[in-house]
């Protein structure tokens, strides 16, 4: 018996949270019955399983791929206002793949795309520490003053954040390259966070994932992980 969530993760059809938030809303049919209580346990060799009407088989070819995402772009797959979506860039991939978190539309860099649930949930669950390297030019000169708040953790609305590492790349002059390093992925946080010190984000950049990064990779092209880098990746995480 698996957890009705866990088997739709399992089965590539989206986060945990967000097969999570499917059952919620009703969208789930287990033996014909819409279940929306969350501890719910199946049989995965006998229950059948519907999606919106659309049965959900169990195994599914598991396909990684990492995107040097320009600005411009959504990380959603479909976007209410039309603009162009992170899949667009995607060609010649079969299998249904989503995002591994965000990026704002503004924000450039690495974001890995899967179909495989689970890895994407442990990628973005604070609780696994997957450091996200980023690159911010900020405007102004932030003071070590300003630096030690986002290493301590500064009060955001939805809460304090973790501890930042945080550098100063380069100096311009009236703007500043910081690399920060944060394990969360809240809602704008790395432009939250420089907005809180009074130094806002002009443009931002994620590097790295992890051990991946974005290597020579060009804007806007998408390569295949490795069989090496997926197994390194769920060795991080604990699946291996
Ligand atoms: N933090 C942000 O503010 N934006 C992103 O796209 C990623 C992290």
């Amino acid at each position: 018996m698996e957890r009705l969530q866990k088997f739709l993760a399992h089965a590539g059809v989206a986060s945990r949270r967000s097969c999570e938030e499917l059952i919620l809303q009703g969208r789930v049919k287990v033996n014909g019955k819409v279940i929306t209580a969350l501890g719910t346990k199946i049989d995965p060799q006998k229950d059948i399983v519907e999606i919106d009407g659309k049965r959900v088989k169990k195994e599914e070819k598991k396909v990684y791929v990492l995107l040097n995402k320009p600005a411009g772009y959504v990380t959603t797959s479909k976007d209410p206002q039309g603009r162009p979506t992170v899949l667009d860039l995607i060609k010649d991939i079969n299998e249904r793949i989503y995002p591994v978190g965000r990026l704002d539309y503004e924000t450039e860099g690495l974001l890995l795309l899967t179909n495989d649930g689970e890895l994407s949930f442990r990628l973005t669950h604070p609780k696994y520490k997957v450091e996200k390297v980023y690159q911010a030019l900020v405007k102004g000169i932030p003071d070590e003053s300003d630096l030690e708040k986002l290493r301590k953790g500064i009060r955001l609305e939805d809460g304090i954040t973790h501890p930042a590492k945080v550098k100063i790349l380069q100096k311009g002059s009236n703007s500043t390259l910081l690399e920060l390093i944060i394990h969360e992925g809240r809602n704008r946080q790395v432009r939250r966070m420089c907005e809180a010190i009074n130094h806002p984000v002009l443009s931002l950049k994620r590097i790295k994932i992890g051990f991946l990064s974005l290597g020579s990779l060009p804007k806007g092209k998408f390569r295949p992980l490795t069989p090496e880098e997926v197994k390194l990746l769920k060795m991080r995480v604990g699946l291996v």
